[in-house]
């Protein structure tokens, strides 16, 4: 039977909600024009608190529900979509939707990212969509070009920043020259930083979404214990006025690379040349940089958080459920995770290395420290002897190498810093140059 109309019932008002909620009832033409039946938003369920807050009270009473067995059990409700966050109850939330034979939309990175592998099972079990354009880089479009414009490709490697929140703070601290407490005190004030900011601060949120877009890049459940993870906060306003006197830029990357039929996935602050795309991304702005063996380097670059670019990615989303619907399939692309390619261990991966390090002031001391480097065959770049601190005998050493494995540069630190005339290794971060 033709559907006469197609059913939205919304998870949550919160910001993003409530974002999504106003496009459903502002642009209801559109939507129909796009779907070729009227969508219409048939029920919210909130908190009895969101009853209270200022997007319940702008809504129509009757589309506000607190009952949540009501709302899934409402058959006019077709396509729910997600916008609580967090792992619960969004978790047990999807499931029930999913069993319940609706197709679902949600924005919830941590979840997909977690759970992303199993509720794509459950939702083929259902014959229902499920879709996430939501969960990374805001209203940039990236899982559907996963999903379908980049398909015919072999994906070589993702290098991309896709935390708005860390960006702006290395952005503060590399163009101001403050320090990381005040930058991140600054994100907080602007409303950029999580909750709870240790999960951008500490990339966990980065992780999530490099979780979600490996996943899709090579057909393999990558989940965020996966990922090799490094936050900011050990970056100083030293090692931003090294690496700008060396050429280069700092920023918090989420990189994932395919090496023959394997893969490296990890999060962590690099330093990239000056002159690269990303290290010109400034502020709360993402960019994903995608390389295949078709297409070559394609870039994604936009706000990546905010309620408005979220919900253009939301009811993108709406649409392409309803159209599925109004066709009677359940999504067109089905998501394999079956490819087999190994996650290579941190210890094995290859890059360059910057390496802070105060040292005693003494002749013989660099002789010393590049025989540790040799004997971890790792080779130097360049060595500069920074600042002299006439009081303690003591100068600051900022050493570059060459590619080296990841195993042999840990050896390198630890013996390093077994040496007595190596007083601190005050910091250490790796470099990306391709
Ligand atoms: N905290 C995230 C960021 C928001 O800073 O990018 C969007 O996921």
């Amino acid at each position: 039977m033709t559907k006469q109309s197609i059913g939205i019932g919304l998870l949550g008002l919160g910001i993003i909600a409530g974002q999504v909620a106003k496009v459903l009832l502002e642009k209801a033409d559109l939507l129909a024009e796009q779907v070729g039946c009227p969508v219409i938003l048939r029920k919210i369920k909130v908190l009895p608190v969101d009853l209270e807050k200022e997007p319940a009270r702008r809504l129509p009473p009757e589309l506000l529900t607190t009952d949540e067995d009501q709302f899934f059990a409402d058959p006019a409700i077709d396509i729910v979509v997600e916008a609580i966050g967090g792992e619960n109850p969004a978790l047990a939330y999807l499931q029930r939707a999913i069993s319940g034979g609706k197709h679902l939309v949600t924005s919830n990175k941590e979840v997909i990212a977690k759970h992303g592998a199993a509720l794509k099972t459950l939702a083929q079990q259902h014959g229902v969509g499920l879709r996430y354009e939501g969960s990374v880089g805001g209203g940039i479009p990236l899982i559907a070009p996963f999903k379908y414009d980049l398909v015919a490709n072999d994906i070589k490697g993702i290098f991309a920043i896709i935390n708005g929140t860390t960006n702006y703070i290395l952005t503060r601290m590399g163009r101001e020259g403050i320090d990381f407490p005040s930058a991140l005190k600054s994100a907080q004030e602007l409303g950029y930083a999580e909750a709870n900011p240790e999960n951008d601060i500490e990339g966990i949120d980065a992780s999530y979404k490099l979780a979600i877009l490996s996943s899709l890049a090579f057909q393999t459940d990558v989940r965020p214990e996966d990922i090799y993870r490094e936050g900011i906060s050990r970056i100083s306003r030293r090692d931003f006025q090294y690496a700008q006197e060396l050429g280069y830029a700092i920023k918090l990357l989420a990189i994932a690379k395919q090496i023959d039929d394997a893969i490296e996935v990890r999060v962590h602050p690099a330093l990239i040349p000056e002159d690269s795309f990303l290290a010109k991304v400034d502020g709360v702005y993402n960019a994903i940089l995608v390389e295949g063996d078709l297409v070559g380097k394609v870039l994604f670059f936009g706000e990546g958080a905010g309620a408005l670019a979220t919900s253009s990615a939301v009811i993108a989303d709406v649409i392409s459920s309803a159209r599925d619907i109004v066709l009677g399939i359940s999504d067109r692309a089905t998501v394999k995770l079956d490819s087999g390619k190994k996650i290579i261990p941190m210890a094995e991966i290859e890059t360059q290395y910057y390496l802070r390090i105060n040292v005693a002031d003494q002749p013989g001391v660099l002789a010393r420290i590049s025989k540790v480097f040799g004997d971890h065959l790792i080779s130097i770049s360049s060595v500069i002897q920074k600042k002299v601190d006439e009081e303690t005998q003591t100068a600051e050493v900022v050493i570059m190498t060459h590619p080296a494995r990841e195993k042999a540069m840990q050896q390198t630190l630890q013996k390093l810093g077994q040496l007595d005339v190596v007083k601190e290794i005050s910091n250490f971060i790796r470099v990306e140059t391709d």
